[in-house]
């Protein structure tokens, strides 16, 4: 098994990984805990529910099971509401421990729950899609999407644990692998080129999830956000480097229609926009650019945006939450494994998007 440390104000956890972890996932529940509630959805709970359920009958405490509807649209206060209401007829007090199964939906949404139920109960992620055992699950952002927008109502609240099975993997959908590999390559881009490199020439291993490949891409990924985040908890500064991509790929996530792209086909479309970007603005090789472009088409993402229009797209790169005062910040790369955020003057953006975007 692989241990990462995570250290932040808001605490200390170990992210544990290895085939067939679930097997274990009891042996993380806290020997004062009073109750343990395992919330997941059906398709998760399905596949994997009995072999969690029976490791953490092991634990000897008491245990419930909450199943919410699967799907970023239950990602709601509704629904959260729906766990409280559990929550409170199992009558369960501080000493109860949430474990989420399930991708970043269920880990944001369980996180969340758990930060404010009481005023804070402990929580065990264990991520189940290759994004959340590679991002959403590690540094403690928690949240429900709003009517008005996605994640906007949340806190940063560290789970106690993060217990990472490589290989529930296998039943992941082909477009939700490749999703979640543009967060690993996201990692070395941003802070770590020999890993970028090491992503390029096992790429075809990454792809066919073998299992010391995914497990490794699985750690190096972990460990590079456990530093991020050890740094930078509440994304004052240097967290917001995890945001490589984001700018343009939300723009693209709202412009289609949430769902219509998955966020890491849109963040990996997004990197090849902000290399581009990154060309013009900070000297990043053009030679690397290419590399980035070749590498998110050969995890399986897409490398044209769709042309939502020039206003359209500066519409929506402005609501995104790393915009300050109606300006809009982006990360850039000096180099690969280099990342800093800056705005960018007008021209240069205009000219990506012309070089980035297609007509649909
Ligand atoms: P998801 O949770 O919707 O999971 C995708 C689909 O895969 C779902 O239908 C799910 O039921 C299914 N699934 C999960 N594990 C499976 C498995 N092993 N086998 C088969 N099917 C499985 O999506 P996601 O991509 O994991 O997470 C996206 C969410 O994460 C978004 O809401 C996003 O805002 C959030 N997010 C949060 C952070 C953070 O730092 N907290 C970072 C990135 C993304
Ligand atoms: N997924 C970006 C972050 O955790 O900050």
């Amino acid at each position: 098994m692989s241990i990462v440390k995570v250290k932040t104000e808001g605490g200390a956890y170990s992210i544990h990984i290895a085939p067939n972890l679930l097997q274990q996932v009891g042996t993380s529940i806290p020997p004062d805990a009073t109750s343990v509630v395992l919330i997941s959805n059906p398709t998760v709970f399905g596949l994997y529910g009995k072999t969690v359920l029976q490791s953490l009958e092991a634990s000897g405490k008491k245990i419930s099971v909450f199943e919410v509807p699967d799907g970023e649209a239950y990602k709601t206060l509704e629904t959260l509401n729906s766990i409280y209401t559990f929550l409170l007829e199992q009558r369960l007090d501080r000493r109860a421990v949430i474990v989420a199964l399930g991708g970043g939906v269920i880990g944001d949404m369980c996180g969340f729950a758990a930060a404010t139920y009481m005023r804070g109960i402990r929580f065990i992620q264990v991520p189940t899609t290759l994004l959340a055992q590679v991002d959403s699950s590690v540094g403690g952002k928690t949240a429900v999407n709003h009517p008005m927008g996605k994640n906007m109502i949340g806190a940063f609240y560290q789970p106690i644990a993060v217990d990472i099975d490589t290989t529930v993997l296998s039943t992941l959908p082909e477009r939700e692998i490749a999703a979640g590999l543009a967060e690993v390559i996201k990692y070395g881009l941003i802070l770590d080129a020999g890993f970028f490199d090491w992503c390029e020439q096992n790429v075809a291993s990454l792809k066919a999830l073998e299992p010391e490949a995914i497990g490794y891409a699985v750690q190096r990924s972990c460990e590079l956000k456990a530093y991020v985040v050890s740094e930078d908890e509440k994304e004052t500064g240097m967290r917001a480097i995890l945001n490589l991509g984001h700018t343009f790929g939300h723009a693209i996530e709202a412009g289609l229609g949430f769902g219509t792209w998955l966020h890491g086909e849109a963040v990996g479309c997004g990197m090849v926009q902000a290399a581009e970007l990154s060309a013009r603005v900070c000297g990043f090789p053009q030679a690397d650019v290419e590399r980035v472009r070749a590498l998110v088409a050969a995890i399986g993402c897409p490398v044209t945006a769709p042309d939502l229009g020039t206003d359209k797209w500066i519409e929506l790169m402005q609501i995104d939450k790393k915009a300050e005062g109606g300006k809009i910040k982006f990360i850039v790369m000096p180099g690969i494994g280099q990342a800093k955020s800056q705005t960018v003057p007008r021209e240069d953006l205009m000219l990506v998007l012309k070089k980035t975007t297609q007509k649909r």
